[in-house]
């Protein structure tokens, strides 16, 4: 028997978050011990360390906080897999969510509602809107340089606006058909194939977005049946493990706005203890994983 077969029999894996920060989210996550063996909060590079084959790792890298893309590390996450570690939100996941525009991508593959998407290069021409948008950057977070353009002047205002930063000339802009704002979202936290909390999340006075980095607060919620499906179906779309799945309500239902591939979640999401929940779930789909082997999990017994 190879040694990392030996291991996950014999021993229970070790559990990483890969992580470059030590947040409510991630301590919360370590203490709950997925897997029920040792459990760390760890860097890219510390996780290559220490990890061995049939351990697991939980990829929780973000955007950056210039929001020009994702912090570094994904190169060590494929390395972590093709070494036999079982990684959870693996690149491809991370990617897909903090990526804009291959979130608009990815739901609409799966017939996941979302509002359409377009993306506009520096240099190009601004379309002739018919009708009101969203300009945002592609790795955007916190509601950072996210407008609202209800007309020509109001988009050609935001490109003004934005035609300085850096994200704007590394990866240009997106257009999103505007969702008229009901003043909340629904935050819907899936984890494995489950939804194990929600929370919603309310717009501050005289504000249109309703991030919480921009006043908007948390208010508990039961999610309906209908968001609870439509949250599992986005997160599958990306392949995650532990994603929040943001959505806004329309008439009849709701859309899916954005994924969070490095959600931060606290006690208010669950009545219970959302990061004992959250470390269940995994747990569950780790077992199911394992009965049914998937590209990662035979990577892991290579
Ligand atoms: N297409 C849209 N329709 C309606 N509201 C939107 C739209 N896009 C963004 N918003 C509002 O702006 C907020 C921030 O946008 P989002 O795309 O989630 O970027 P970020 O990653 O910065 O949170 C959302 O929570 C929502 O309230
Ligand atoms: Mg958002």
């Amino acid at each position: 028997m190879r040694a990392s077969a030996k291991r996950a029999i014999f021993s229970a894996p070790m559990f990483a978050v890969v992580a470059h920060r030590d947040t409510e989210t991630n301590l919360g996550l370590v203490a709950a011990r997925p897997g029920g063996g040792a459990a760390a909060r760890l860097t890219p590079a510390e996780a290559l360390a220490v990890l061995n084959p049939g351990d697991i790792a939980l990829g929780r890298l973000d955007v950056r906080s210039d929001v020009a893309g994702v912090e570094p590390g994904l190169w060590a996450l494929g390395r972590l897999a093709a070494s036999g570690v079982l990684v959870l939100n693996p690149p491809s996941t991370l990617l897909t969510a903090h990526d804009k525009l291959l979130t608009a991508r990815e739901l609409a593959r799966d017939g996941v509602p979302h509002p359409r998407t377009r993306l506009l290069l520096p240099g190009d021409e601004a379309p002739w809107l018919d009708g009101p948008v969203v300009l945002k950057p592609r790795f955007g977070s916190w509601g950072r340089d996210v407008h609202l353009c209800r007309d020509q002047v109001e988009l050609e205002r935001a490109l003004a606006a934005v035609s300085e930063r850096r994200w704007f000339a590394s990866q240009g802009a997106l257009l999103q058909d505007l969702v008229p704002p009901l003043g909340y979202d629904l935050r819907v936290l899936v984890a494995g194939r489950e939804v194990i909390g929600s929370i919603r999340r309310r717009a501050a006075a005289g504000e249109w977005r309703t991030n919480v980095a921009l006043g908007g607060t948390r208010e508990p919620t039961t999610p309906p049946p209908d968001a609870c499906e439509l949250a599992l179906a986005a997160a599958a779309a990306a392949g995650g493990s532990l994603v929040g799945v943001d959505m806004l309500p329309v008439d009849g239902g709701w859309v899916v706005l954005e994924l969070n591939g490095a959600v931060d979640f606290t006690p208010a999401y669950a009545s219970g203890d959302v990061f004992n929940s959250a470390a269940r779930a995994l747990d569950r789909a780790l077992a199911v994983a394992l009965r049914e082997p998937g590209p990662e999990v035979v990577a892991a017994e290579a």
